[in-house]
C-alpha cells in the first residue's frame, strides 16, 4: 500500500502490516500508513475485523526517536489521534503482537481491541529512559489494562515485560505458539466485540494518594535529578481520577512539555550516541569477527576475576591463569562469593551461580590456554611484565587468537612488539568493578586489524557492556580527562575548598559521588603510583601538595579506613575528617596560598570545564572517533549523569565560547597544561557546537 505499511485481505479480515525496519518505528509515514489503511478497512463493507502486526523480529519499537526534534506535515495525523481512531473503530481490530512491542508500539497495541502474542515478545514503555513520558495513551490504557501498581513499576521503571508476565498481568490476551497472523485472522473471524481498552475501568483501584507518595519515596535515589520518572507518576495518578478523554489530554500537554525538555534531548541524544559508537568509519560493517568460544584471563586480582565473570555470565567458558596457586584460589573465592551475594539477593538462583562457577577454570600453566580464541591480561600495570606475558601468550596460543591487555594507560603498541602477531593485539580496557561497570574502552593500536576491532566491538556487546574504540595515547579517553579534572579539584582544595565541598558540588551536579569520595574508593595509593608514573611524562605540570601528603599517613581510602574520609569499620560512608581539614590548611598555610571561598557553582564550573577541554584535545589528537565517544566513555565509566548528556554535549548547551573563556581563567590560574584545545577554539570562533564536528 505504502513502503512501509503492507496491506491484505484475508477473507474478510484486512491485514494491515507495519513494515519499517529495522524497528519498525512509527515515523510520519508509518502513522499516516496505519490511519489510512485503518480508514479503508472501515470504508469497506467486507472487511468485518481487522489484524495489525509487524514485519521482521519486531512489532513496533515505539515512535521514531528521530522525528521528535521534526516538525510533523500537516497532511499526518498525530500518534495519539490515530490510536483513538483504531480504539474507536466499529469493527474489532486484533494486535498480532510478532515482537517487541515497546513506548508507542505498545501503544498503538492498546489501541486495538485484543491483543495476541508471539511467546518471545516483550511488552514496555521505556519513554523514562528517554526523559519522556508514554505519550500516546500509554499512562491512561496501562492502569486500566494492568492495574495502578503494576502500570508504575513499567512506565516508571521502563523495563520490559515478557509476554508471560504481561499475560499473568493482563496486558495480553493470549500467547500463540504457532501460526501467529493465522490464529489472529481466526480469532478475528469469530466476530468478538469491539473492546476499547479506555472504557476498561474495573482494575484501575481506588485513587489512594498514599501509593504514589510512597512510589515517589522509593524512586528518590534512582531518579535523583531527573523530572520525567515523577511526571510518569504524575500521569497514573491522573489516570485513577479522571475519565480516560481528559486523562488522555492532561498527558499529551506533559508529554509536550517532556519532549521540549533539556532532560530529554540528553537523554535521546545519548540513545543514538551509544549506538553510534558500536559503528566504526574505517572497519567496514561486514568485517568478520574471530568467533569467541573461549576466552581466558591472566590474572585473578579484581579486575581478572571481575572480566573473567562477564564471560561466564554470557556463557562463554573462561579460563583464569595466575602463576600463583594461593592467588588463584583467593581469587576464585571471591568471584564465588560475588555469586553468591546475587544469590541471596534473589537476582539469580543458585543454579544459575553453578551453572556460571562451572563456566571459570582456575590455571596455572599457560600451556593450557592453546585453545583461547581471546585472551585479557590483567595484570599489574608494568611493561615489563605485561610484554613478558605478551611473548608467552604468542607462543602458546593458536595463531587467530586475540591477544588484549586491560591496561588502562600503557602503550599496546609496545605491548604489541612484543609479539609476533600485532593485527590481533589490542587493549580491552575494563572499569572497576569490572563485572559491573558498562563501559570497555577497545584500543587500536597502529597494527590491529579490522577483524581484531571487529571481533571486540562484537564481544562488548556479547558481554553486555557498550564499547567505545579509542586510540593509544595516555590514559586513553576517559582516564586522560580524569586525571586532569582531579588534579584541578586538588587546587581548588589547597586554595580554599574542603574535599566534602568538591564532592557535594559535583554530586549535586548528579554524578553518584565526587572526586575524592571516588579516589577512596579506587586508592589512594593507586592514584599516587600513577601521578608518579605521569610525572616525567607531564614535567612542567603544577603538582598536589595534599595527595602526597595524604599518601604519606597511609590513607589509602576505603581499604585502611581513612583517606581523605573516615569511615567507621566496615561501612563505606565517609564522614569528614578534622584531621584532613587541618592537614589542608597547613598545607596552604606552608605554600603561601592564601584561602578563600569557593562557591558550589564555581567549583562545579571549574571542574567541568577542565574536564570539556581534556576531552577536546582528545579529539585534536584523534584519540576518540567522535565527540559523543566521549559522551558515552563519561556515562558508562564515570557516572556523567546521562540526563545532562555527557561533556562534549553538555558544553554545547553551555555553548563553547563561555567554555572557551572559563578554560582561559584556568589556564591563567594553573598553567598552559590546561591551555584551551585547537578544536574548542575553533569551534567557539565559528559559532559551533562539537555537535558540528
Ligand atoms: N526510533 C528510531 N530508531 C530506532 C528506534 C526508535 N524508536 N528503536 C530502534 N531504532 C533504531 C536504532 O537507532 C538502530 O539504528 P541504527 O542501526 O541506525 O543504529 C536500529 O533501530 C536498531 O536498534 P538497536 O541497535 O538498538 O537494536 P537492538 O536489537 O539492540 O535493540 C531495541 C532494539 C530494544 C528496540 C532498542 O533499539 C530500543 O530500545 N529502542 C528504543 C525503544 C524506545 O525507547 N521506544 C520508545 C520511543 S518513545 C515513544 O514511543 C513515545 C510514545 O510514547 C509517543
Amino acid at each position: 500500500m505504502t513502503d512501509v505499511i503492507e496491506y491484505s485481505k484475508q477473507g474478510a479480515i484486512g491485514v494491515i502490516t507495519i513494515k519499517n525496519p529495522p524497528a519498525n518505528a512509527l515515523s510520519f509515514a508509518v502513522t499516516k500508513g496505519i490511519d489510512d489503511a485503518l480508514a479503508g478497512c472501515l470504508a469497506d463493507d467486507d472487511i468485518t475485523a481487522i489484524v495489525v502486526t509487524g514485519a521482521g523480529r519486531m512489532f513496533v519499537a515505539g515512535a521514531d526517536i528521530r522525528e521528535f526534534s521534526m516538525t510533523r506535515p500537516d497532511d499526518v495525523p498525530e500518534l495519539p489521534d490515530v490510536i483513538d481512531h483504531l480504539e474507536s473503530s466499529p469493527k474489532p481490530i486484533v494486535a498480532a503482537m510478532n515482537g517487541l512491542a515497546l513506548g508507542g508500539g505498545m501503544e498503538l497495541a492498546m489501541g486495538c481491541h485484543y491483543r495476541l502474542a508471539a511467546p518471545t515478545v516483550s511488552i514496555g514503555q521505556p519513554e523514562v529512559k528517554l526523559g519522556l513520558i508514554p505519550g500516546a495513551g500509554g499512562t491512561q490504557r496501562l492502569p486500566r489494562l494492568i492495574g495502578v501498581e503494576a502500570a508504575l513499576d513499567a512506565i516508571v521503571g521502563g523495563d520490559p515485560i515478557s509476554a508471560k508476565k504481561a499475560l499473568e498481568l493482563g496486558a495480553l490476551d493470549e500467547i500463540v505458539e504457532g501460526d501467529l497472523v493465522a490464529r489472529a485472522i481466526e480469532f478475528a473471524s469469530t466476530g468478538p466485540a469491539p473492546r476499547p481498552t479506555g472504557e476498561i475501568n474495573d482494575r484501575l483501584g481506588a485513587s489512594d494518594a498514599a501509593v504514589f507518595e510512597a512510589y515517589r519515596k522509593k524512586i528518590a535515589r534512582s531518579a535523583r535529578g531527573m523530572k520525567a520518572p515523577y511526571v510518569c507518576i504524575d500521569t497514573v495518578e491522573i489516570a485513577t481520577k479522571f475519565p480516560i478523554a481528559e486523562g488522555l489530554k492532561k498527558e499529551r500537554v506533559l508529554f509536550e512539555e517532556r519532549r521540549a525538555s533539556d532532560e530529554s534531548s540528553a537523554m535521546r541524544y545519548m540513545f543514538f550516541a551509544e549506538r553510534e559508537a558500536a559503528k566504526i568509519p574505517d572497519v567496514p560493517r561486514d568485517t568478520q569477527p574471530y568467533d569467541v568460544k573461549k576466552a581466558a584471563v591472566i590474572g585473578s586480582g579484581l579486575m581478572g576475576g571481575g572480566i573473567a565473570m562477564n564471560f561466564a555470565n554470557a556463557g562463554i567458558p573462561v579460563t583464569i591463569l595466575d602463576i600463583s596457586e594461593d592467588a588463584l584460589a583467593a581469587g576464585l573465592e571471591k568471584i564465588k562469593g560475588n555469586y553468591a551475594g546475587s544469590v541471596s539477593r534473589g537476582r539469580f538462583s543458585q543454579d544459575e551461580m553453578d551453572k556460571r562457577m562451572a563456566l571459570i577454570q582456575g590455571e596455572s600453566s599457560y600451556d593450557k590456554l592453546a585453545d583461547a580464541d581471546i585472551v585479557i591480561e590483567a595484570v599489574f600495570e608494568k611493561m615489563e611484565l605485561k610484554k613478558e606475558i605478551f611473548a608467552e601468550l604468542d607462543k602458546v596460543c593458536k595463531p587467530d587468537a586475540v591477544l588484549a591487555s586491560n591496561t588502562s594507560s600503557l602503550d599496546i603498541n609496545e605491548i604489541a612488539s612484543a609479539t609476533s602477531r600485532p593485527a590481533q593485539v589490542c587493549g580491552t580496557h575494563f572499569f572497576s568493578p569490572a563485572n559491573v561497570m558498562k563501559l570497555m574502552e577497545n584500543v587500536r593500536a597502529d597494527e590491529t586489524s579490522n577483524e581484531t576491532i571487529a571481533t571486540i566491538m562484537g564481544l562488548s556487546k556479547k558481554l553486555n557492556k557498550v564499547g567505545v574504540l579509542v586510540g593509544v595515547g595516555d590514559g586513553f579517553v576517559g582516564n586522560r580527562m580524569l586525571h586532569v579534572a582531579a588534579r584541578v579539584a586538588d587546587f581548588m582544595i589547597e586554595e580554599g575548598a574542603m574535599p566534602w565541598d568538591v564532592d557535594r558540588a559535583i554530586y549535586d551536579f548528579g554524578f553518584p559521588m565526587g572526586p575524592f569520595a571516588m579516589n577512596d574508593l579506587a586508592g589512594i595509593d593507586v592514584r599516587h603510583f600513577i601521578r608518579q608514573a605521569q610525572a616525567s611524562l607531564y614535567p612542567g605540570r603544577r603538582q598536589s601538595l595534599v595527595l602526597d601528603r595524604v599518601h604519606a599517613l597511609g590513607r589509602y581510602g576505603q581499604k585502611t579506613n581513612a583517606g581523605w574520609y573516615k569511615y567507621e569499620p566496615g561501612s563505606r560512608t565517609p564522614t569528614p575528617d578534622p584531621e584532613i581539614e587541618a592537614l589542608i590548611k597547613n598545607v596552604s598555610a606552608e605554600a603561601g596560598i592564601e584561602r578563600r571561598d569557593f562557591t558550589d557553582d564555581e567549583i562545579r564550573e571549574r571542574y567541568l570545564v577542565a574536564i570539556i577541554n581534556q576531552g577536546a584535545h582528545v579529539l585534536d589528537e584523534g584519540l576518540a572517533l567522535r565527540a559523543s565517544d566521549i559522551d558515552v566513555v563519561w556515562h558508562y565509566g564515570y557516572g556523567f549523569p546521562r540526563y545532562h548528556g555527557g561533556p562534549m554535549f553538555y558544553a554545547d548547551t553551555l555553548g563553547l565560547g563561555k567554555v572557551l573563556a572559563k578554560v582561559q581563567e584556568l589556564e591563567k590560574d594553573y598553567g598552559d597544561w590546561l591551555k584551551p584545545a585547537e578544536c574548542l577554539k575553533r569551534l567557539a570562533a565559528e559559532g559551533k557546537g562539537f555537535k558540528d564536528l
